[in-house]
Parts: structure tokens; C-alpha cells; sequence
């Protein structure tokens, strides 16, 4: 293994000295967050974008300390028409260190519906030459006033059907070949779901369930494309397909009242002469029910594919078997006197298969070299890097005339299905997350799915076969489940595991996280919060995605982002949502439980996605823009439950579910000390966000009113007879030390060893609710009892994560709702819930120490102790970020026979800066020596530092051993006595 390490740098040395490459050079550009490597149509919707770049050197080892000390962009508009004036700005050369969230800093503002390209080029310290510029990268700006364009446009209207299940829509039109044509840009929406085909095929196939969700009256999605390539002279024909998505009533649990599916529609071309022409949604275009008879998220699809028609989307259609009738004008679904707003969709849309996730780590351990399989040990469930298509494992009959079939991962998708059979037979499919009991029966065909805990959501499909000679495929189109098992009941024919595929589908996102090590609990629950994590984006975070919920939580999405924005690049994804929650924020600054949706006031668990995602997303990102967008809904919101507050204090502080689902048979310990975590917490995150803005006065009140609450935090929860908060229970201790400057110091200990001894009295047991399980790996590690998080971690008896698969009724590959699954009913049990994925960020924070909350990174793996240190003896961690990739990984005492040591590898990526952190492997340690490379750089004997140029401090309290570093790779070992 470690040859391969070396030999893999020695080859790439070989390979820099023939090639000659040019480097450094800037790639992974990012324009506005896009990531332009992963865009195939950039539309870029602000007059003043953003740039990001990475540096890439040949390789780190080569290079230490690789610093951009000015870089120079170029923008220029692209000429489409005679009439186009030529723009161009040049930055020229800008002395400065930043790469991420560079402004564009022109004189004037970006044009609506114009093309541009832009290029990068960055000098580095040390070498006088400038890089090589980027590629010329092209995007295109929208229609920037979108909803003034709609609206005020009267031939433009939304179109649909009170009179029939109208889901097909089509119209030809004629381009005239006067001019070339030298752009044709579209603009669709189709509510709740839509499909668009040009001239007999699908823009954008992987494409699905677009738009997103949200509170249609408020803000109403709508997509771009660009069809220049697409559009010819002549005739041309578009069909759109529309879906009821959340839209309906199905959905809708007798909120909004919605009605049937409704279509816009915007085609410009233009031309090189400068002429343009346009094709409008209106009531031109003839519609009809298609072969989808009815689609429901929550219930699946029925189609009869006798009713398909192959050409209904090419020209010259023509369709004597159904009648096409005019569509109707339908009222828009933002509603304008509520300042409802049409807007561009700005975030990657749901896509289907391996078009859905992109990568920025290396999976493959073998490549890295470091941890081998057998360090990872056994992992139930299918991997990432599969290409996001699943097949079955495993397939039987279990009851009669139905065939089952086990995905080995519980997923989000559908599947595609191969048939064979007469025309109009029907075929009836069912999808379940689990088998019904006992799973270990030794009756085969015992084993039905089970689908109770879908609740009311059939989450069937049902196909007619047209009867095709040779074979037909199915696959729906606007529905989506959560799903393992899937049961086809009289299929029509014999079906093998070859004829079902299932596509993993998601909101498009890249891996940026990958996290590994030797303790094999610990990686099948990283592998469970991956998948959960991915199952619950669908254009919003969701809570699960397969009952009759599947809702954007609030609660969850606030419990879950820290892991979510570790493992996956969710930067506009969460954008998106934050708009979506000050769209339904009332003017006193509440907002509900749940996104869309009307559940006011929220729990102050729940509402605390506002403040808790706004923070993690500057935190991740370094994106201070996000801060000053949603830094006065934080504000207002704060001061509602501020206004709350002052008429219930803290004894009293509302509550709907305080520390949801702890493990039964444990109680839940005093709720309204749980919701006044929540709302202390986002009065801490407010000073932050007010420091950051250079908010002064906003720092100094609400640090006073911090001040004021945390005494009385204590006052009210903290028994002095007792000396702990509250009834004593874990959550209680863990939500009062999660505050900060609530715990007095005289009392901290106690409060501790209290949560500490409960744990071990619970036989190494967490008895916490999704609220405090989310705090309590954390304050273990940072207060002394690293030890016991790691042990907590690793067990697999009820409640632990680790039960969640070694049970004997279930291997579960995502993460459950609740600890005891298999012991209880179906009412509110899902098996793919992300809420308790909290602990994923722990993983990253703390058991690798990756913080990127500021332009200095910090490495701080925290070290188990010399005797529990088998719990985790190697660990291998990438983390991509805008600078590039951070890997670090470690392994304890593995040079050398002598122990007491650790052995880690730390890659930095260029233009960033770093401190290493080495912990003392046992309580007292002190460090002996520090190697980089083979030489010593700090030495206890001698005491010397910045040795080999390297900047070390040693805490002569802590015996922490800090070593600051640039950017390359690096191979350190510490020696404690
Ligand atoms: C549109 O043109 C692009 C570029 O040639 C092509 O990749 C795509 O498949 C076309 N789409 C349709 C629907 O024809
Ligand atoms: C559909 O169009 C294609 C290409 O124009 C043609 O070959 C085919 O026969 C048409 N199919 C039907 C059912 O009309
Ligand atoms: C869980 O997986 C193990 C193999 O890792 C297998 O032996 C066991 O039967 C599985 N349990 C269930 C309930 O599927």
C-alpha cells in the first residue's frame, strides 16, 4: 500500500518533467455557484455575477505553499446580430489572494438575454509568468424581470383544461428562413409537473419532476433552455406533457386549493438581422388527455400505453383516434395581488440516473491507496459510484403470480420495466421499503413487501401494454417512491432481474464529501446518510420520501444541513430553499413547521432552519452574500419568538414537539428547556451573523439579551440540589453545554459526569431525540469523553445506529426514522428519514477535524484514546472545497513498532492556508517528536521550532501541538511519551 502512494508520485514527477505541462492554472471555475464543468447551458441570472476558481498544480507533493497573489479576468459579449454592440471588460491584472466569490466588478451591469464568455488567469507567488487563461467559458443571462415580462405580456397565457384531464399539449409553428437563425430561447413551466419535447424528442432527458416545488401562489418556478441548436427553419412542432406534481389536491392535505395542470410557454428567435419572432402558450395549440390516465406523487401512475402516440410531438402529427381540442386560458398560479412572483429557476433541476451526481472525490480506495477494502470492512447497500442506475439483486414469487424484487438499497426513483405481453393487459406494481415480517422465514414466498408505513400512499404503478411485437418499456413520468422492494402482480410475461433497471433520482448535486474508516459501524452509517441524504432532495429537502408526507420539514432540513452540505455541493439548492421559507414568513417574523405549507407557528426546533441554514451555508461556503440576503428575515424572525418570549420566559417557552422520537421506553426530558435551546441558539448564530456583516449594534443587543437568557437558562433548569439540568436525562445536559456560557464553570464538570454516567448506566445508550442526538457526539468529543462518542458510535444494540442494520429484521441502507423501527407500528415509521443523518457532520467535524468555516483551515482529527484506539485506528477523509480538495488520514501507530503515535497525511489545496492540530493520544501526553517527510521538525528535547521552515506551537496546558501549513502534501507522524 504504500509503495503505491509514493510510486504514484514518483510517476507523476516522470510525467511533469516530459510533458512540460503549463502550470499552475486556474480550473472548476464557478460562475454564480454554477459549477461550469457540470452546466451544459449556463444562464446566469444577475447583471453582477460571482467567480470562483480552483489552482491546479501538477501535483501537491511538487509544490508547497502555492499562493495566487493577482489574477486578471476578461468578459466580452458574444455577437449574435448585426445590431449587437461588442462588449468587453477587462479586469486587468488585480493584485489579490482571492479565488472564491471574486466579484465582477465592471462599470456596467450584465444585459438581459444576451451571451457572454469569460476567461481566468492568475499569477502565483514565486513565478513571474501568468498562468494560462481558462478556456473561453460561455454562459447567457435570462430575461431578468421575468415576472413583469409575463405578466404584463397579454398574448401570453397559461393554458390548460376545466373540461378534460388535458396533460398532452402541442402546437407547430413556422420559422421563416429570411435571416439564419442565431438563437431561440425558451422559457416553460408546466404545474405541478411538466415534460417538453421538440420536434419528436425530450429536451434534456434525464431531466425530471421540473419544476421545483414551492408555494406555487408565491413564487411560481420557471425554466430556461436554449434550443438554438435545436430550432431549423421551417416548420418545427413542441409537445409538452403536464403532470399534477404537487399541484394537486392529492398532495395537498386540504391546504391551498389548486386546480388542473396548467402550461406557459416562451420561444424567442432571433435572428441575424436583428429580427426576432415568438411563439407564445395560448389558445393556438390543441391538447388532450395522453396515455397517462392519472399521476399522483404520493400514488403512483396509471397509464395505458394503447393511448401513446409515437410523432405527437414532430410536425405533420396527425392523430385520427383522439380528439385535440383547444386548451383554455387559466388563471396564473402566482397570485399577483399577494405579491406572488413568476421566477427563474435557479438551481440544478431533478435528474434521473448518472446525471444526477457528479463527483469531486475520489471513491475508488484503491486509487488513493490508503485504506484498502479490508480496513473498510463489508457494506450492505449499492455505492454511488454505481452510475446511479440500480438493478436487482435478488428476485422471487411471493405470493402467487407476483414476482419481487430486492434492490438491495433502499432508493428514490421508479423503475423501468421490460415487457412483453398483449395489448391491453395491465400490469399492477407496488414498491416498499421493507419485507413484511418475519424476514427470516424460511418460506420464500412469505416474503411480501410491505407497505403499511406508506400510510395512504399506494405508491403503485399500473401499466396497459400497447402489445408491441418485440418488447415495451415502462417507466412513469411523474411520480416518484422510496423504495427497496418492488412487487409486479401478474406481470405478463416471465420476467428475469435483467428486464427491471431502477434509476436513482434526485436534485443534481456533486459529491464532495467521502469519509472512511477503519470501523466498519461507522462507514455502513456514512454510506446510510449519503443515500438518505440524496433520497431527500427532491428540489427541497424532504423529510422521507415515501409515505404520504414527504415534506420540507423544517426541523429536518435544520437538523440535517451541516452533514448535507459536507457531503454534497448544495449551494443553490439551499438557496432556493431559504427564498421558499421567507415566501411563507409572516410580517411578524414567523414562519410554519413546514416548506411549502402553512403550520404556524413553528416549533422553535423547526423555525430555526432560517437562521441554522443561513449560517451553514456562509459557514460552508465562506459566502458572505448569503448572510446580507436572508440577514433580515434571521432578524425578524428571532424577534418573533423574542416577542414570544417575553410573555412566556423560558419556564414557559412554547412547544409542538421538543426533542422529537427519543427511544422508547425513554421519555422525553422538559420540553421547554428543548425549545429554548432552539431559540438561544438562534440568537447565538444571529451575533455571529451581525459580526460577520460588521452589524455593531445589532452584536451588542442581542449578545445582551444572549447574556440575560443564558442566566436564566440556568436559573430555571438547573436543579443545585441535584446539580444537573432539568430531570438529569442525557438531552438535557447536552442541549444546556451545546449553549455556549449557560454551563457555569463551577458546575460544568458535574453537569458532564452527569450526562456521562447516564450514558454508561444506559449500557452505552444514547436515550435522545432527533434535537440532541444532533449535539451529542460533538459535546462528548469537545469536553474530554471522545472515548465514549466513538463507543456510542460503534454499538449495535437498540438504540444505536448501528442497530439500524445488524437487527435480525432488517439490513438498513439509509437511515431510520425512528431507533425502534421493527418493534412498532406502522403509523409514523419510515426507514429512509435524514433527521438523525445529523450525526454525519461529527464525521467530518470532529473524527477527521475539517473545519472550513474560515479562510484558514483548521485538521484537528480527534484521537481516541492509546486504549479504546482499536474503535478507530485508521480513517481516510476527502473534502472538496472551493479552493479544492482537502484529504487527510491518519493511522495510529503504524510506522515503526513503537506505539503512542500517529501517522497522518494531509493534503491542502493550493491558495489555502491550514493549522494542523495533533491531539495527545492519552490524557497527559506530551509530545515527543514531530516528523514531516522523514525529518524531524519539532523535537521535545530540544525544543526548537520552525525547524524546516515550519511554524509549530506547542499548548503547554493541553499539549496540543499546532503546525501551520500551506498548501501540498504532507506526511506527518507524532510521537507522544
Ligand atoms: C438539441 O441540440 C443539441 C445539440 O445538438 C442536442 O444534443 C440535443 O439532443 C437536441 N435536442 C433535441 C430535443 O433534439
Ligand atoms: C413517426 O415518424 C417517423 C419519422 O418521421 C416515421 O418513420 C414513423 O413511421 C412515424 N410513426 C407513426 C406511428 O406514424
Ligand atoms: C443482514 O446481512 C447479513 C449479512 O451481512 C445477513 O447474514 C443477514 O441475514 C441479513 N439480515 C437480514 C434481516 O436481512
Amino acid at each position: 500500500m504504500r509503495c503505491l502512494y509514493y510510486c504514484r508520485n514518483l510517476f507523476l514527477f516522470f510525467l511533469w518533467t516530459i510533458v512540460d505541462a503549463r502550470w499552475p492554472s486556474p480550473f472548476d471555475v464557478r460562475i454564480d455557484h454554477h459549477k461550469v464543468e457540470t452546466s451544459h447551458d449556463l444562464v446566469i441570472n444577475t447583471a453582477r455575477p460571482q467567480f470562483s476558481w480552483k489552482i491546479s498544480v501538477l501535483d501537491n507533493l511538487l509544490q508547497r505553499n502555492v499562493q495566487q497573489i493577482a489574477y486578471q479576468i476578461q468578459l466580452q459579449s458574444i455577437k449574435i446580430t448585426q445590431q449587437d454592440e461588442k462588449f468587453e471588460w477587462d479586469s486587468e491584472r488585480i493584485i489579490s489572494s482571492q479565488s472564491i466569490h471574486v466579484p465582477y466588478t465592471g462599470q456596467y451591469d450584465l444585459l438581459p438575454s444576451k451571451y457572454y464568455s469569460f476567461r481566468v488567469r492568475v499569477w502565483i507567488k514565486n513565478l513571474e509568468e501568468p498562468s494560462e487563461w481558462t478556456d473561453w467559458i460561455q454562459f447567457r443571462t435570462p430575461i431578468f424581470n421575468l415576472h413583469e415580462y409575463v405578466t404584463k405580456n397579454a398574448d401570453l397565457l397559461w393554458i390548460g383544461s376545466t373540461k378534460i384531464n388535458m396533460n398532452e399539449l402541442r402546437k407547430e409553428f413556422l420559422i421563416p428562413n429570411a435571416s439564419p437563425i442565431k438563437s431561440a430561447i425558451a422559457y416553460i413551466s408546466g404545474l405541478g409537473y411538466y415534460e417538453f419535447y421538440l420536434n419528436g424528442n425530450k429536451i434534456d432527458p434525464s431531466r425530471k419532476l421540473d419544476p421545483g416545488w414551492t408555494t406555487y401562489e408565491k413564487r411560481t418556478l420557471i425554466v430556461s433552455f436554449d434550443l438554438s441548436a435545436n430550432i431549423t427553419a421551417g416548420m418545427n412542432a413542441v409537445g409538452v406533457k403536464l403532470g399534477n406534481g404537487w399541484y394537486s389536491q392529492e398532495q395537498q392535505h386540504g391546504e391551498s386549493k389548486y386546480g388542473p395542470p396548467r402550461l406557459i410557454f416562451i420561444l424567442t428567435v432571433t435572428f441575424e438581422n436583428g429580427g426576432t419572432m415568438q411563439v407564445f402558450s395560448d389558445q393556438t395549440w390543441t391538447g388532450r388527455e395522453g396515455s397517462i390516465k392519472h399521476d399522483s406523487v404520493y400514488n403512483g401512475e396509471i397509464c395505458d400505453s394503447r393511448n401513446d402516440r409515437s410523432n405527437w410531438s414532430r410536425v405533420g402529427f396527425n392523430d385520427s383516434l383522439s380528439a385535440w381540442i383547444m386548451p383554455e386560458p387559466m388563471p396564473s398560479p402566482a397570485n399577483i395581488s399577494r405579491n406572488g412572483l413568476i421566477v427563474l429557476q435557479d438551481m440544478p433541476p431533478i435528474r434521473a440516473g448518472s446525471d444526477a451526481l457528479h463527483f469531486e472525490v475520489i471513491t475508488d480506495s484503491q486509487q488513493q491507496g490508503y485504506l484498502n477494502s479490508e480496513d473498510i470492512g463489508d457494506m450492505k447497500g449499492a455505492k454511488l459510484t454505481d452510475g446511479g442506475t440500480l438493478k436487482p439483486i435478488v428476485m422471487w414469487d411471493s405470493d402467487s403470480g407476483v414476482k419481487t424484487f430486492d434492490l438491495g438499497q433502499n432508493m428514490v426513483g421508479w423503475c423501468r420495466i421490460r415487457f412483453h405481453g398483449p395489448s391491453g393487459f395491465g400490469v399492477y406494481m407496488r414498491h416498499g421499503e421493507v419485507l413484511t415480517q418475519p424476514v427470516i422465514s424460511t418460506k420464500q414466498s412469505a416474503r411480501n413487501i410491505y407497505t403499511e408505513n406508506l400510510r395512504e400512499a399506494t405508491a403503485s404503478d399500473t401499466y396497459v401494454l400497447r402489445g408491441d411485437p418485440v418488447y415495451e418499456i415502462y417507466e412513469p413520468t411523474f411520480t416518484v417512491h422510496g423504495f427497496r422492494y418492488l412487487s409486479i402482480f401478474a406481470p405478463p410475461n416471465a420476467l428475469t432481474m435483467d428486464d427491471v433497471e431502477c434509476p436513482f433520482v434526485h436534485s443534481e448535486t456533486t459529491l464532495k464529501g467521502h469519509f472512511s474508516t477503519s470501523n466498519p459501524i461507522v462507514n455502513q452509517i456514512q454510506h446510510n446518510i449519503q443515500w438518505g441524504q440524496l433520497s431527500n432532495m427532491m428540489s427541497l429537502p424532504t423529510d422521507c420520501p415515501q409515505r404520504n408526507e414527504r415534506r420540507g420539514w423544517m426541523g429536518d432540513a435544520a437538523l440535517s444541513v451541516d452533514e448535507a452540505l459536507y457531503n454534497f455541493d448544495l449551494i443553490k439548492f439551499y438557496h432556493n430553499f431559504l427564498d421558499l421559507i421567507i415566501d411563507v414568513q409572516r410580517d411578524d417574523g414567523e414562519v410554519p413547521d413546514f416548506v411549502p405549507g402553512n403550520s404556524y407557528p413553528p416549533d422553535p426546533n423547526w423555525g430555526t432552519a432560517l437562521p441554522t441554514i443561513t449560517w451553514q451555508v456562509y459557514r460552508h461556503y465562506n459566502d458572505v452574500h448569503t448572510l446580507e440576503v436572508y440577514y433580515n428575515h434571521v432578524v425578524a424572525y428571532v424577534e418573533y419568538f423574542h416577542s414570544v418570549y417575553k410573555s412566556t420566559g423560558l419556564a414557559n417557552f412554547p412547544v409542538k414537539y421538543g426533542d422529537w422520537v427519543p427511544p422508547p421506553p425513554q421519555p422525553m426530558t422538559n420540553t421547554h428547556l428543548i425549545t429554548s435551546f432552539a431559540f438561544l441558539h438562534d440568537i447565538y448564530l444571529l451575533i455571529n451573523m451581525s459580526q460577520v456583516l460588521g452589524k455593531q449594534e445589532d452584536t451588542n443587543t442581542y449578545t445582551i439579551l444572549y447574556q440575560k437568557l443564558a442566566e436564566e437558562f440556568h436559573q430555571v433548569f438547573f436543579s443545585t440540589s441535584s446539580n444537573f439540568y432539568a430531570d438529569g436525562m442525557q438531552a438535557a445536559q447536552v442541549l444546556a453545554l451545546a449553549l455556549p456560557g449557560v454551563v457555569p464553570t463551577n458546575v460544568r464538570a458535574a453537569v458532564i459526569n452527569q450526562l456521562v454516567n447516564d450514558i454508561n448506566q444506559k449500557g452505552i445508550h444514547v436515550t435522545t431525540g432527533i434535537v440532541s442526538t444532533a449535539q451529542i457526539y460533538p459535546i462528548l468529543s469537545d469536553n474530554g469523553h471522545h472515548d465514549l462518542a466513538l463507543e456510542l458510535i460503534s454499538s449495535t444494540t437498540y438504540p444505536s445506529y448501528g442497530y439500524m442494520f445488524t437487527n435480525s429484521y432488517e439490513n438498513a441502507t439509509t437511515i431510520w426514522e425512528l431507533w425502534n423501527a421493527p418493534l412498532t407500528g406502522p403509523g409514523m415509521n419510515s426507514r429512509n428519514h435524514i433527521m438523525y443523518g445529523s450525526v454525519g457532520a461529527w464525521f467530518y467535524s470532529h473524527l477527521a477535524g475539517i473545519d472550513v468555516s474560515s479562510n484558514m483551515i483548521t485538521i484537528r482529527p480527534r484521537m481516541a484514546s492509546e486504549t479504546k484506539k482499536h474503535l478507530m485506528l485508521k480513517l481516510d477523509c476527502q473534502l472538496s472545497t472551493l479552493y479544492g480538495l482537502i484529504h487527510v488520514s491518519y493511522t495510529r501507530d503504524e510506522r515503526d513498532t513503537m506505539a503512542n503515535s500517529v501517522l497522518l497525511h494531509v493534503t491542502i489545496p493550493p491558495n489555502a492556508r491550514a493549522r494542523v492540530i495533533f491531539e495527545p493520544l492519552f490524557i497527559g501526553g506530551q509530545c515527543k517528536t514531530l516528523i514531516e517527510g522523514r525529518k524531524i521538525i519539532w523535537s521535545s528535547d530540544v525544543n526548537k521550532q520552525n525547524v524546516e521552515g515550519f511554524e509549530i506551537e506547542k499548548d503547554s496546558t493541553t499539549g496540543l501541538m499546532t503546525v501551520h501549513i500551506g498548501s501540498g502534501q504532507y506526511e506527518f507522524q507524532a510521537l507522544w511519551q
